[in-house]
């Protein structure tokens, strides 16, 4: 069934917001907790589509996954039966290839259908593979699976040539049960790396340098059972601090690691919004008409891709001209169209967004083409003036957590609609 938000603009959003755990942690670190026999719990999970469709794929394989409320997880790993992952399923999560890692690691063998994800641009694995192949596996791509064995793994040096959250994780998690020593270099430095890192490490993996671009790991035979806490999620904690900037607003967002958030908060800092830092909450108040800037999206500590829209949202009524970036997927700005529909004035040249500030947008009926984007075209309608009614809202929920509820607490006309009829109901109780 086709959903929508519907949006009326125009209202500043305050208050608090709680933050969930980091979804693109919480991927890799469900994959991993099958590493071992032992049971697992995991606590701040998030409760969006892609972590759900990732346990239910671990179910088929035969890990029992026992979900003890929606935040927290038991997992055992101990009944593997299958080491062939092809639920329908998996194929739309382009995190699945975690399980290749996490199994080849621990059985020596793994088959995981190639993942696909959101369409940001080509998403190779190369790298992954690279690293499994340096680990002593054979790797092979047939039918649409990604096959990778060997007799046991081998501790190896490895080089990627380009910075992959994705490939240093997988690298990671599959050399952790590798015999002897694993060097990765030019290593992600990522929260999520350093999260999967001692989440490993508090399974008895031997894992130094998560956070750096050197990480150093010395496999061991087996890991154990733990309890572990996903770290807060960055993207979904400045999702809210830029809502607080486009709607002029004041919001205090909870539970999450301002360390985490610095490239965020500098960029909000710059076009003139006040940033107030706390132990584990960040306060964005926004008063003045915000100015131009220039981003470069890079890998962390840099802006983040995954923050590039949500960006290019605010610059969009900022004063003046502002170039955004895109240096890490090529097929980024497909929102921009939809932008232009609610009245932006944004020319993309190559993987640059040359953005013209406008006043304000107009509520317009746009279509959300990816995770990041579609969450920015919300935010665009929250400070539109009039009606936006948001289509493939299914994007949105792969990770976002009850976003119109949050956003409703803090004072947002937003409800989660299925049908036109539904629509105009919501157009005549806020007119
Ligand atoms: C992860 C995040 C995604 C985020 C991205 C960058 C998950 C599930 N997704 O994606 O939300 O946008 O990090 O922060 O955690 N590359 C290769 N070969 C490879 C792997 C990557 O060339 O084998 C390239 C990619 O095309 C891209 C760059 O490296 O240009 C970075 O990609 P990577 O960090 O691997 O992204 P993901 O792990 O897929």
């Amino acid at each position: 069934m086709e959903q929508y938000y519907v949006i009326k603009g125009g209202i500043p959003l305050v208050g608090e917001v709680e933050i969930g755990g980091a979804k693109n942690a919480a991927l890799a670190i469900l994959a991993a907790a099958i590493m071992t026999d032992e049971t697992v719990t995991i606590d701040n999970l998030p409760n969006v589509r892609d972590i759900n469709v990732l346990l239910e794929a671990m179910a088929e394989i035969g890990a029992k996954i026992h979900r003890v409320d929606e935040h927290t997880v038991k997992i055992n790993g101990s009944q593997i039966r299958e080491l062939c992952v092809e639920y329908e399923y998996i194929k739309k999560i382009r995190a699945s290839y975690y399980l290749l890692g996490a199994l080849l690691g621990k059985y020596n063998h793994a088959e995981v259908a190639l993942p696909g994800g959101c369409d940001i641009g080509s998403r190779p694995i190369d790298l992954h593979l690279k690293g499994f192949r340096a680990l002593g596996a054979d790797v092979s791509i047939q039918h649409g699976l990604i096959i990778a064995e060997a007799a046991h793994l081998k501790g190896t040096h490895v080089y990627l040539d380009k910075v992959s959250v994705g490939a240093t994780i997988n690298i990671m998690m599959a050399a952790s049960m590798a015999n002897g020593k694993t060097i990765i270099e030019n290593a992600a430095k990522e929260p999520h790396v350093v999260d999967v890192a001692n989440f490993l490490n508090s399974m008895g993996a031997n894992i130094r340098g998560a956070g750096t671009d050197v990480i150093r790991i010395v496999g061991v035979e087996k890991l154990h059972a733990t309890e572990y806490s996903i770290i807060p999620d960055q993207i979904e904690a400045g999702t809210f601090m830029f809502a607080a900037a486009a709607t002029k607003g004041d919001i205090t967002v909870k539970n999450v690691i301002p360390k985490h958030l610095e490239a965020t908060s500098a960029k909000l800092l710059e076009v003139g919004c006040e940033v107030e830092e706390f132990d584990d909450a960040v306060r964005v108040v926004c008063s003045k008409p915000m100015r131009h800037t220039q981003v470069t999206t890079l890998a962390y500590p840099g802006f983040p891709t995954d923050m590039q829209p949500q960006m290019s949202v605010l610059l969009g009524i900022a004063q003046g001209t502002s170039t955004v970036t895109e240096s890490i997927f090529e097929n980024r700005f497909r929102y921009v169209d939809e932008l232009t529909r609610m009245g932006a004035n944004i020319k993309v040249e190559s993987n640059i967004a040359i953005i013209n500030g406008v006043p304000n947008y107009m509520g317009a009926r746009v279509s959300a083409p990816d995770l990041r984007a579609g969450a920015a075209l919300v935010i665009a309608g929250l400070s539109a003036e009039g009606i936006t009614v948001v289509d493939n809202i299914h994007y949105v929920e792969r990770g976002y957590e009850q976003f119109e509820y949050k956003l409703s607490e803090l004072g947002a006309r937003i409800e989660k609609v299925c049908s036109e009829k539904d629509i105009q109901k919501f157009k005549l109780k806020v007119s």
